[in-house]
């Protein structure tokens, strides 16, 4: 079932999430809701509490649906190394239309647990590592819009009032 997803402003998007305890029948369904909620916004990523579940729940495929094993769940994720760093350009299904350039490392290293509840560590570089920092900062209850400077901040968070004043958010 695809979900709408919530944006700036809405309750639980800025507030941490809880750990995944239960890897049981209702989380499997989660994570299918989850996969086609993200291909539907043409995401390469999605964090539970963008969907209104505030658990430390994310899944992410930066191949946009193309590779198969390029599909990725991430049950209590945390970063264990990082290496390097890039800057591009940053957005989220979240903050839609809105997009601002981010620092972050170049390789990511994380350590989650898959659908089921196993153990993983994975090592990512470039789009992916960048991945694995935006869905973790969601987990925390932070967007990206935090990592840029204040005044950018402010600009983005003005024309967002203006939409939502005018219905348009
Ligand atoms: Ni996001």
């Amino acid at each position: 079932m695809i979900h709408p997803i919530v944006k700036f402003g809405a309750p639980g998007l800025e507030t941490p999430s809880k750990p995944v305890k239960a890897f049981d029948e209702k989380l499997q369904e989660l994570v299918t809701d989850m996969f086609e909620s993200m291909y539907a916004a043409s995401g390469v990523g999605l964090a539970a509490p963008q969907i209104g579940v505030g658990l430390r729940l994310a899944v992410i495929d930066v191949s946009l649906g193309k590779n198969p094993e390029a599909k990725l769940v991430c049950a209590n994720p945390d970063i264990i190394a990082l290496e390097g760093e890039q800057r591009e350009e940053e957005g989220c299904l979240s903050v839609p239309g809105f997009r601002g350039y981010v620092m972050r490392p170049q390789y990511v290293t994380v350590r989650a647990q898959d659908a089921s509840g196993k153990e993983f560590e994975m090592r990512g570089e470039g789009l992916l590592a960048r991945a694995f920092c935006h869905e973790i900062d969601h987990l925390n209850g932070v967007l990206f819009i935090q990592h840029l400077s204040m005044l950018k901040r402010d600009l983005i968070k003005r024309k967002i009032r203006k939409l939502k004043k005018a219905g348009e958010w």
